[in-house]
């Protein structure tokens, strides 16, 4: 019992549990500190999951209980809710309700599991009460609640910032990890994530949700043709790697993943639509700040496991050494090769770095650019150290299409074309796209420096009466 789950993080722990929700069919999950008296006490992973019924209790708690498993079932070694349990805490408790069926629970303490390896039962009512409370979840007649106590990792103290500061950074470091490895899974919906707080003291939090962290989702690709699709046969069986080319100097949150930028080169193996591993490149070459714009999507659904298999943490892909031979002959239909496909991700890189220095910086985009748009300017472009240039919209006591204010640093639209412009779509602050970037890349420049020169003035004045004439002639 000491011995599975070592190489569990808290965040990895935490995504095995989810795991069990997903397979649950559970639609949202809401995982809960519970602070008592300034002290972190323990942790609740809730779900409205199809819950488990009393015959199948004792099997839940089994290590090693395995069940059968349907095709896109994320479960498979039966140890995933005690491993990851007792890597974190001494204490686990199962409280479950099926449909129909009467609530049940048990609860092992590691303590208890050394001498009999026996869990205990907790009376049905007990478990009752903790599930009929309102969390917040949509009701669905069913559910499940993991709890653990005497969590390792809590701070031993009850100092208020001491305390705050761990949750607030342990709640973002677990929406990062599982917004990654479940990003497909909350991208089509099946399911929403959820992380609160509750102290005894208060009686509302604030609830963080869980957003997609998609690793490939750039908005224009880095090599054109790419991504590409090499596969490589091994025997009876043939694995599929899709090779990106991400563009260079990407300052995106998905690019990053809360790292540096070469950190995150490699493959990305999922299995069931859930990121076993984000990253590494298994032998097939060495990790290297060149290749940091390469990232390999893998999917091990199909019967691999001659070429690589997980570990039971579902935090890794273990390959046998087939599988480096495998990639060496693996080809794309045109027979682009990994040696290839690594030749271009360098290239792109190393153009990128050049192509940026030639270009003279800019100050970034603030207010009123949606952040894809930001993220494509900034990859492109240098950014000055100062204040980002809004572009918003308000009310003009004349005609004039916008105004420059450069004490505020933005460059005002006027409102009486807006309806116009947006014709039947919304308004919203990342409205019109193509007209704001523009006036962006064209006015820029006016707001570097300490002054405005006659210059600068002077093509300010031209804007204004040549877009002033266009937008009028737009609007008739
Ligand atoms: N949140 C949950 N909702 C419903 N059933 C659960 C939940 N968590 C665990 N179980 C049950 O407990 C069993 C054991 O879970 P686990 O130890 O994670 O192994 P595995 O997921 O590999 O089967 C699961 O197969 C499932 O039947
Ligand atoms: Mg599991």
């Amino acid at each position: 019992m000491e011995a599975i789950g070592h190489n569990h993080s808290f965040e990895t722990a935490l995504a095995d549990l989810v795991d069990n929700s997903i397979d649950a069919e559970a639609s949202h999950v809401l995982i809960r500190f519970v602070r008592d008296s300034g002290r972190l006490r323990s942790l609740y992973v809730v779900d409205n999951g199809q819950g488990i019924t009393p015959d199948r209790i004792n099997d839940a708690m089994t290590v090693g209980g395995r069940r059968a498993y349907a095709a896109a079932d994320l479960g498979w070694f039966g140890l995933g809710l005690k491993a990851a349990s007792f890597s974190q805490a001494r204490q686990l408790t199962l409280l479950s309700q099926a449909k129909d069926s009467p609530a049940v629970g048990r609860r092992w303490s590691l303590d208890n599991a050394r001498t009999r390896f026996l869990c205990d039962i907790v009376p049905g009512y007990f478990a009752a009460s903790e599930l009929g409370q309102d969390r917040g979840l949509p009701g669905t007649g069913s559910g499940t609640i993991v709890r653990w106590d005497e969590v390792g990792g809590f701070p031993a103290t009850d100092k208020p910032e001491q305390v705050e500061q761990f949750i607030s950074r342990k709640i973002s470091v677990i929406a990062d990890h599982l917004g990654l490895v479940f990003h497909r899974i909350l991208e089509n919906g099946r399911v929403t994530i959820e992380i609160d707080v509750q102290d005894a003291r208060f009686d509302t939090t604030s609830r963080v949700r869980v957003d997609p962290i998609n690793p490939f989702d750039y908005h224009r690709t880095g090599a054109t043709g790419f991504p590409k699709d090499l596969v490589a046969t091994a025997g009876d069986h043939s694995l599929t790697f899709r090779c990106h080319v991400w563009p260079p100097r990407s300052t995106a949150r998905q690019f990053k993943l809360g790292g540096r930028p070469a950190d995150h080169q490699g493959m990305y193996f999922y299995r069931r639509d859930r990121l076993l591993q984000p990253g590494g490149w298994e032998g097939v070459h060495v990790e290297h700040p060149k290749l940091q714009l390469a990232r390999v999507e893998v999917e091990i659904d199909s019967d691999v496991e001659a070429l690589l298999r997980m570990n039971p943490e579902k935090s890794r892909v273990q390959v046998r050494p087939e599988f480096g031979q495998a990639c060496a002959s693996a080809r794309a239909e045109d027979g682009t090769t990994f040696d290839d496909y690594f030749a271009v991700a360098e290239r792109v890189y190393q153009e990128g770095n050049k192509r940026r220095r030639v270009r003279k910086p800019m100050i970034r985009p603030g207010r009123g650019f949606t952040p894809g748009l930001r993220d494509t300017i900034e990859s492109e472009i240098e950014a000055l150290e100062s204040d980002p240039v809004d572009l918003r919209w308000r009310d003009f006591d004349n005609d004039q299409l916008f105004d420059i204010d450069r004490g505020e640093q933005t460059i005002w639209l006027n409102k009486r074309y807006r309806k116009m412009l947006l014709g039947d779509r919304h308004a919203g602050l990342n409205d019109l796209p193509l007209i704001k970037t523009m006036l962006y890349l064209l006015m820029e420049d006016v707001f570097q420096g300490e002054y405005l020169g006659p210059r600068d003035k002077d093509n300010i004045e031209l804007w204004k009466s040549v877009l002033t004439t266009a937008v009028r002639a737009e609007r008739r």
